[in-house]
């Protein structure tokens, strides 16, 4: 049997060990998934002492994306551009490779849902490590423009300036925002505060879709106000299921099917 993980600190409450239960009962792969909770000042130990039990692979969460893509010996090209790494993968010579997998989830999870990508006109709110890590994947989609809003202006003009080479991208703060947007991408820490940022009404296109990066029982501050100024409402918990299939894919060569995982974790929530 093939052992896998999660690293995180906290860790206890990550979906990721019944999401890829669920997954290797369906595609009949025979592999251990735990949680396992590295301390905060040796990630990289924690991953050898794994390896040297052996552990072939492993998702990373909050707060080690960043650690985990340094103690990497090679990264693929989105990883590289993320800056931050969710999936280690073990070489057959020992070597530890770097993915991300959180933008090719969110895109995946976006068309499964029949969100148009290709020429629609995106704003994402918020300029932190989880918005960094999904650009180049939603870039690669080719929207007509993707605008980033950020409380700190400064640093949302310099991720776009990041990305830049890859497609229409500029940054700002909230009150440059113009809409209409067919797509509002909610990658800011506010949902868990119970905030909201300051945007203005008139933001979302008719048929627009918001989308949070955060799910929860209920539906996040800022789905509830895209609903009720008439957006589809879409939560982070497909992100999640289709992030973690990705990383399946990538340890195993199988993809699963993602529909009645999510549907399971929707029922848990
Ligand atoms: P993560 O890795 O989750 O992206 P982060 O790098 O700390 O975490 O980024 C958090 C993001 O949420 C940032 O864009 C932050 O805005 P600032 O760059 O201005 O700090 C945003 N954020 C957090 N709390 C917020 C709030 N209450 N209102 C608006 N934006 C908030």
């Amino acid at each position: 049997t093939d052992r896998y993980c999660v690293f995180g600190h906290p860790v206890g409450h990550s979906k990721s060990p019944a999401i890829h239960a669920a997954f290797a009962e369906q595609t009949g792969e025979r592999i251990e998934y735990t949680a396992i909770e590295a301390p905060l000042d040796d990630f990289a130990g924690a991953w050898r002492a794994f390896v040297a039990e052996g552990g072939r692979g492993a998702n990373v969460t909050v707060p080690f994306k960043e650690e985990a893509f340094r103690l990497c010996d090679t990264l693929s090209g989105r990883a590289r551009r993320a800056g931050a790494v969710n999936t280690l993968i073990l070489g057959g010579n020992g070597l530890t490779y770097g993915d991300t997998t959180d933008g090719v989830g969110l895109v995946r999870d976006l068309q499964g849902k029949g969100v148009a990508l290709a020429g629609a006109r995106v704003l994402v709110l918020g300029a932190g490590g989880a918005v960094r890590g999904v650009l180049e994947p939603l870039l690669a989609a080719q929207p007509a423009s993707v605008r980033i809003a950020n409380r700190t202006a400064a640093r949302a003009e310099a991720l776009a300036e990041d990305f830049r080479d890859l497609g229409t991208i500029r940054g700002g703060g909230f009150e440059a925002v113009e809409g209409p947007y067919d797509l509002v991408i909610n990658g800011t820490s506010a949902s868990l505060a119970g905030d909201l940022p300051p945007l203005p009404d008139g933001l979302f296109a008719a048929g627009a879709t918001a989308h949070d990066m955060m799910y929860g029982a209920e539906p996040t501050v800022f789905l509830r106000w895209a609903a009720e100024r008439g957006a589809r409402p879409l939560d982070g918990l497909g992100m999640l299921v289709e992030q973690a299939a990705e990383s399946f894919f990538q340890w195993r060569g199988k993809r699963p099917d993602t529909a009645p995982v999510l549907e399971m974790l929707r029922q848990a929530l």
